[in-house]
């Protein structure tokens, strides 16, 4: 079935130039990124998407750095997307992901790994309208 899910690209990404080789493993993926744009993430934007962690010992930790330079927010497109690129990101520690995902490639550590991918296709439909009207993503 095809299905829309969000991902972020986080600022350690953002900050080693990595966008492009972050987009290249999702496109030789199959997915389509139908949905893209570049931002300074707010202190109350972090605050909220991360709601559901703000009782863990690193939520403080976990907005500071998503607010700590400018992320890559995206809707991407395909055949199950929402486990495809879970899939294709790899395990939450870079430690334990797989060869040939993102995080094993490119994440430096379980706080700064990299990217950001929905869990389910309900959390996708509202991560996705946190960050994009119906009129800037284009299937
Ligand atoms: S998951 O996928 O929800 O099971 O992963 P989880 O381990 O629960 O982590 C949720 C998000 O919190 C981030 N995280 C951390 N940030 C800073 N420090 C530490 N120690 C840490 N541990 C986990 C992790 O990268 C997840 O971010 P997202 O953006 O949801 O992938």
């Amino acid at each position: 079935m095809t299905e829309r899910t969000f991902s972020i690209i986080k600022p350690d990404a953002t900050r080693r130039n990595l966008t492009g080789k972050v987009n290249a493993v999702i496109e030789d993926a199959g997915l389509r990124i139908v949905a893209q744009k570049r931002i300074q993430m707010s202190r109350a934007q972090a605050e909220k998407f991360y709601e559901i962690h703000s009782e863990r010992p690193f939520f403080g930790e976990l907005v500071e750095f998503m607010t700590s330079a400018p992320v890559v927010v995206q809707v991407l497109e395909g055949e199950s997307a929402v486990t495809k690129y879970r899939e294709v990101m790899g395990a939450t520690n870079p430690a334990q992901a797989a060869e040939g995902t993102i995080r094993k490639l490119y994440a430096e550590s379980v706080g700064e790994n990299s990217v950001h991918g929905s869990d389910s296709l309900e959390n996708a439909k509202l991560e996705i309208a946190q960050f994009f009207s119906d009129d800037e993503i284009v299937g």
